[in-house]
């Protein structure tokens, strides 16, 4: 793993002594960590139907929970804003926000909710919302994104959209991941949270509760790209969430593959993705030994970099056919397979920021990382016809081995970028699939969700 040889000075007594800009460290998920580490403030402007499910879920963790600021560093700070309507509702909401960031902590975590803004689907909702009302919902997504930017020291703003019919519990596994450590480098992000498909859930949400050490106890997950990297990392992450694990990549990877199969307890399928029999050997081998999939990680993908100018047909059609014909047949295969899909199915696949933001000499890189979005837009109602999800995770810059072999200043200029003044970790991008992938997180659906610090590029 390559260090970050300015991150760490910076926080040295000699940086400290000098007063250079600390680059901060960031909390990161440990088994056996609380939620928070200190406590919260919770509030709403309005009644706030998710105020009272969110303190129990606080207070639940073990963290205290506060309706104002006080001496106290807060750890998080949570305001329901679902029912904002005018203008002077959001005004409620600065009012609340302002004193409340001063006090948040290293590493704390703002999370607003919000209404959605003039949402097509409900015509009816559209026309009761009016004009201001759609405003100031919409008001929201540059609200959380600046305050995103001021934030210091590793603390990170983010919004989650909820559907007026959604039930409370349904916000219930990203209110979680979103205040959690695990959520470490995802950032002035967007998520619309709906109604899941599949069996209602119970209004009051406690017929299911989460399991926040394993919270994917006995699910079976497919890694494509498991060998080395992030493949690697998401397969031990969501083992150690509690997942049996499926890791698949080339014959030539046979030996990391092995290694990530015997460290994570589960079983190695050597599979070139691109192979014309390459679904059905992989639904097979689920059919016979699981009976059934939970979740499916599209993480393999490959790069051949060139200018557009000097492209050629092959650094053209493997790039696309890795990273997103290789995706397409396998989804396709899985949605004429119901029965393998189980009763809460999973799909994350992983497209990049190139794919968001352009990225010169990676026009067949960027465009099968885009296309990945609209595969996953256009998927997301047929899965949920199965009471299944499909969404993406877009790592910005993150610290592998691809990125250790950077130029020096093109890697500096990688790191800094973003609001949290660094690189990711693949585990950062494997924290943000195992959300992803919980039986619990339904309500996220078609949805793409930057795993990049806040990174400026393709904002
Ligand atoms: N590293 C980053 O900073 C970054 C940023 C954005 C997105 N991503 C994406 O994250 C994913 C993982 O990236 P990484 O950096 O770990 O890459 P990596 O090259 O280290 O690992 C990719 C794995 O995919 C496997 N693979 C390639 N072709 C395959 C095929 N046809 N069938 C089966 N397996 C195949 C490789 O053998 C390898 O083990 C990729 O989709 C990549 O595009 C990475």
């Amino acid at each position: 793993m390559p260090t970050d040889t300015l991150r760490n000075w910076s926080n040295t007594g000699l940086a400290r002594r000098l007063g250079a800009p600390r680059i901060p460290v960031l909390r990161r998920y440990e088994p056996g960590q609380p939620l928070l580490d200190g406590p919260a403030l919770v509030a709403a402007v309005g009644a706030g139907r998710f105020v009272t499910p969110i303190t129990a879920l606080i207070e639940e963790e073990g963290a205290p929970v506060v309706t104002e600021p006080g001496e106290d560093k807060l750890a998080a700070v949570v305001v329901d804003l679902t029912e904002i309507t005018t203008l002077a509702d959001l005004a409620a909401a600065q009012r609340i926000l302002t004193p409340a960031v001063r006090k948040l902590a290293p590493s704390g975590r703002l999370l607003l909710l919000g209404p959605v803004s003039g949402d097509s689907r409900h015509s009816d909702y559209r026309h009761s919302q009016g004009a201001e009302g759609a405003a100031v919902a919409q008001a929201l997504d540059g609200l959380v994104r600046s305050i995103g930017k001021e934030l210091r020291a590793g603390a990170t703003a983010n919004l989650l959209i909820v559907d007026p019919d959604a039930a409370p519990a349904t916000v219930d596994s990203s209110v979680r991941f979103f205040l959690s450590a695990r959520s470490a480098y995802v950032d002035g992000q967007v998520v619309h949270l709906g109604v899941p498909a599949g069996e209602p859930v119970d209004p009051a949400g406690m017929d299911d509760p989460i399991d926040p050490v394993r919270p994917l106890a006995g699910r079976i997950a497919v890694v494509t790209g498991a060998a080395r990297g992030i493949g690697a990392a998401i397969a031990d992450t969501l083992a150690r969430d509690g997942a049996t694990i499926v890791a698949v990549d080339v014959p030539a990877a046979g030996e990391g593959l092995a290694a990530v199969a015997n460290r994570t307890g589960g079983t190695a399928l050597q599979l070139d993705i691109t192979a014309p029999d390459a679904a059905s050997r992989l639904t097979g081998f689920l059919q016979e030994r699981h009976g059934r999939v939970d979740l499916v990680v599209h993480n393999a993908g490959i790069t051949r970099d060139k200018l557009l100018a000097n492209m050629d047909d092959e650094r053209w059609n493997s790039v696309l056919g890795v990273n997103l014909g290789a995706q397409l047949t396998i989804n396709e295969a899985l949605l004429a397979a119901p029965d393998l899909l189980g009763p809460d199915a999973r799909i994350v696949c992983v497209s990049s920021q190139s794919g968001i933001a352009g990225n010169r000499g990676q026009t067949n890189y960027a465009a099968s990382k885009a296309g990945i979005i609209g595969m996953v837009r256009a998927l997301a109602p047929r899965f949920a016809e199965h009471g299944a999800t499909i969404n993406a995770v877009a790592p910005g810059f993150i610290e592998t081995e691809m990125t250790a072999k950077m130029p020096v200043g093109t890697r500096e200029a990688g790191r800094r970028v973003n609001s949290l003044r660094q690189g990711g970790l693949p585990v950062d991008v494997a924290e943000t699939i195992g959300w992803l992938g919980q039986a619990s997180s339904g309500a996220v659906n078609g949805q793409v969700v930057r795993v990049c610090g806040q990174s400026i590029l393709g904002a």
